[in-house]
C-alpha cells in the first residue's frame, strides 16, 4: 500500500519545491480546505436536519438562494476571514466584495471569490453540488483596503482555482498553474488525501453536457453543434451542477456548453465565480474553455462582479470541433431558419 498524502502535506511539499513562495497561499489553501470539510458535514447531513428549502431570498445574480448555500456562503467567509492571508472576498451570494481588515501584523495580498454551493438545486434530491474558487492577488497598495479593481481580474491572473464536489465522495481538485490535482475526503480521519495525481483531460469523450431543453432557444451554429453531437451518439449527461458536469469531463473527456439564451443573452454562468476557476482547472488539464465569440474565457476582462458569459469547456479537440462549427454556420446567413 502506498503512503497516504494528506491535502496539507502536499500542499507545504508543493511550497518547498518553490523558492518563491511565501507560505500565503498555502494558508488559504488549507483555511478553504477546512471550509469544504465543515460545508461537506451539513451538505451530508442536509436530509436530517431542517436546514432544507428555499430560504425565501434572491442572491446578487437574481436567483433563488437555499438554506445551505448561505450556510456554505457563511462558512467560507468566516474561514477566510480569520486566515490572515486573505484582504478580500467576492462571493456568488453577495451583492458586493467584502473587504477584511488586515491583522496587525499581515498585510494580506490575495483575494478570493467563489460560488459557495454551485448547482444548488439539486440539495433537495441528493444530487451533487459543489463549491468553486478562485484565489488572485490584489492591485492595489496591501496598506489600504481592497477595492472592486481587486476582484475584476481575467483568469489568466489567477493564482489558483478550483473546487470541491460533494458527491458519492467528496473531492477537491485544484490548481496552482502547476498541473491539476485530486484529494478525497477520507471521513474515517477528516482528511483529504491524494487520491488523483497531475489529472489529464483526454483529447475527446463520449459525453457532451448542455441543458437541451432550452435548444430552440440556442443560436443556429449552436443547435447544429448540438445535433452533430446527437449523430455521433455522445451520451448527454446534465447534472445542473457545473461542477459535478466538469468533474465527469474532466476525467472521461467531452464537453460542457452553456450557451447565450434569449433568457441570457450573455450567457447564465458567472465570469469570475465558476467559468474562470474552472477554465483554469481544465485547461491546465490539457483542455480549452471559450465562450460563443470564440474568445478564450482567461483572456476576457471582467467589467463587473457578478459578469455572466456563455461558456463551452472541455477536451481540447471537442472545444476546437465546436469552434469551427461556429466559424462555418456564422459565415452563411443564408441557413437561417
Ligand atoms: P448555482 O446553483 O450556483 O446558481 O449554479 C447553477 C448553475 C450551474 O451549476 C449549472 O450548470 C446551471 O446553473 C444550470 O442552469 P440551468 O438550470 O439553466 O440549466
Ligand atoms: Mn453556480
Ligand atoms: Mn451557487
Amino acid at each position: 500500500m502506498s503512503r497516504i498524502v494528506t491535502l496539507d502535506e502536499f500542499i507545504i511539499r508543493s511550497e518547498k519545491a518553490n523558492v518563491d513562495a511565501t507560505g500565503e497561499l498555502t494558508g488559504l489553501l488549507r483555511d478553504i480546505g477546512v471550509a469544504a470539510k465543515i460545508v461537506n458535514r451539513e451538505v451530508n447531513k442536509a436530509g436530517l436536519v431542517n436546514i432544507l428549502g428555499v430560504d425565501g431570498a434572491s442572491n446578487a445574480s437574481g436567483d433563488e438562494v437555499q438554506k445551505l448555500d448561505m450556510y456554505a456562503n457563511d462558512k467560507l467567509i468566516e474561514c477566510l476571514q480569520n486566515s490572515g492571508e486573505c484582504c478580500g472576498i467576492a462571493s456568488e451570494e453577495n451583492e458586493s466584495f467584502l473587504p477584511i481588515k488586515a491583522l496587525s501584523t499581515k498585510n494580506a495580498k490575495y483575494v478570493v471569490l467563489f460560488d459557495p454551493l454551485d448547482g444548488s438545486s439539486n440539495i433537495d434530491v441528493n444530487v451533487s453540488v459543489g463549491t468553486i474558487f478562485s484565489i488572485c492577488r490584489r492591485k492595489s497598495n496591501v496598506k489600504k483596503s481592497v477595492d472592486l479593481k481587486d476582484f475584476l481580474h481575467k483568469g489568466v491572473e489567477q493564482v489558483a482555482a478550483g473546487y470541491v464536489i460533494y458527491g458519492t465522495s467528496t473531492i477537491m481538485v485544484y490548481t496552482t498553474g502547476n498541473g491539476v490535482n485530486g484529494f478525497t475526503l477520507d471521513p474515517s480521519i477528516g482528511e483529504f488525501c491524494l487520491s488523483h495525481r497531475d489529472i489529464k483531460i483526454p483529447a475527446r469523450g463520449q459525453y457532451y453536457s448542455v441543458n437541451q431543453g432550452y435548444y430552440l432557444k440556442f443560436d443556429l451554429e449552436m443547435r447544429r453543434y448540438i445535433d452533430y453531437c446527437s449523430d455521433l451518439n455522445l451520451r448527454l449527461r446534465y447534472i445542473g451542477s457545473m461542477v459535478s458536469d466538469i468533474h465527469r469531463i474532466l476525467f472521461q473527456g467531452g464537453i460542457f456548453l452553456y450557451p447565450n439564451t434569449r433568457k441570457y443573452p450573455h450567457g447564465k454562468l458567472r465570469l469570475l465565480y465558476e467559468c474562470n476557476p474552472l477554465a483554469f482547472v481544465v485547461e491546465q488539464a490539457g483542455g480549452k474553455a471559450i465562450n460563443t465569440k470564440l474568445e478564450r474565457i482567461m483572456e476576457m476582462q471582467p467589467v463587473e462582479l457578478h459578469q455572466r458569459t456563455a461558456i463551452v469547456i472541455g477536451s481540447p479537440d471537442m472545444v476546437d470541433e465546436m469552434k469551427e462549427f461556429v466559424e462555418r454556420y456564422s459565415a452563411s446567413p443564408s441557413q437561417q431558419f
